[in-house]
């Protein structure tokens, strides 16, 4: 199997493998020495490429992204006699492969991980970077490691199952690298739609890799989260607070999230383009409005990890593909953000 190209971070080199094929993993972690990480809905509809894997198959789910979870993969890698020369593979969104790099990097105080993303947000954004951790309780991604995988597969073919919603999801960390780093991509999104993009693979492989390689190169830069990395967030702040209070996805809650940021940068830099970020959004069938408790979300929102006491780092929109972080006071913020929504 051709390595597409590896990326250097501090302390691990990552290789990735683009248009692979699942069966060639075994290149790259032998059968008797890694154990499988999936979920319920990719092992039902896609069996035959676990076959001969020692495998530990979860419920699907972000409410299983918690450390009970973790207990149980640990009890089934010690009925597996795992040892320190193993590898552990997540097969999965974003929930699986965060799980996996997590367990990975406690068992025995950290073997060798890789991860096969099976979802278009796993395949841009959620494999990528090397943090890796659980919820706890409201609050998510609340304890977690900075730890890199071995090696990334992309097997396009798991997207062949992919649901509806999850399409969107994917879209929503897409058109955010566009917005924050991508001016040429948000041009590229605006002449499409999501169904179009679905059909035309050639465009859509090709979409999956520049965003792979957007958020590798940002994460290279600043892989502990000192500058560029922050503007990742772009969304997310409020996002988070949403995703954790109401039914909402996480593409859904981020969208949302972007929405609301771009109407802050309107106020404080000028911004120009909420418009078209809007009407981008919708197009990949996201949403762009929502009613909510302000104080509600806002209880969430405080407890977010980009607060630094009473100020939050804010990310904003200069133009389209140029992003920066704002300090914004949080009695103000939380105005703003019932301002909106009248
Ligand atoms: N570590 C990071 O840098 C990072 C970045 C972004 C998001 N995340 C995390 O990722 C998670 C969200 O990821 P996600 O949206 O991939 O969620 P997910 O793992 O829950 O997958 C979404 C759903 O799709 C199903 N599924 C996955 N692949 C499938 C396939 N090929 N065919 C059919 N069904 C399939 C899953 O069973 C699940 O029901 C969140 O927990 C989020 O915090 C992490």
């Amino acid at each position: 199997m051709k390595e597409s190209i590896s990326y250097r971070f501090t302390n691990a080199q990552v290789k990735y493998y683009f248009n692979a094929k699942f069966s060639a993993l075994q290149q790259l972690a032998g059968k008797d020495r890694t154990v499988l990480i999936t979920d319920e809905n990719i092992y039902q509809q896609h069996k035959a490429k676990f076959r001969g894997w020692n495998t530990i198959v979860l419920k699907p789910g972000e409410e299983y992204k918690v450390q009970a979870t973790v207990d149980t993969i640990i009890d089934q890698l010690i009925a597996f006699q795992a040892d320190r020369q193993f590898t552990l593979v997540g097969v999965g969104g974003g929930v699986i492969t965060d799980l996996t790099g997590y367990v990975a990097s406690v068992y025995m105080r950290g073997i060798s991980f890789g991860f096969v993303p099976t979802t278009l947000l796993a395949m841009v954004d959620a494999s990528i970077g090397g943090k890796n951790g659980i919820d706890v309780g409201p609050y998510k991604n609340m304890v977690g490691v900075i730890r890199q995988p071995a090696f990334l597969l992309f097997d396009f073919s798991f997207l062949a199952t992919l649901p509806d919603a999850e399409w969107s999801n994917g879209f929503a960390e897409i058109i955010k690298h566009a917005c924050i780093k991508d001016a040429v991509a948000f041009r590229l999104l605006e002449k499409s739609n999501l169904a179009k993009m679905k059909k035309d693979k050639k465009t859509l492989f090709a979409l999956i890799e520049r965003n792979a390689r957007l958020k590798s190169g940002i994460v290279q830069r600043d892989e502990f989260e000192k500058a560029d990395r922050k503007l990742l967030n772009f969304g997310h702040t409020l996002g988070h607070a949403l995703e954790t209070q109401y039914t909402l996805s996480h593409g859904q809650a981020v969208s949302i999230g972007m929405t609301y940021a771009c109407h802050f940068s309107e106020g404080l830099l000028g911004f120009k383009g909420t418009e078209r970020v809007v009407q981008v959004l919708e197009q990949y069938g996201l949403p762009t409005h929502a009613s909510f408790k302000t104080e509600k979300v806002f209880q969430v929102l405080k407890m977010d990890k980009k607060r630094v006491s009473q100020e939050m780092n804010y990310v904003m929109l200069e133009k389209l593909g140029k992003a920066v972080i704002l300090s914004v006071p949080l009695n103000v913020l939380e105005k703003w953000i019932n301002d909106f929504q009248l």
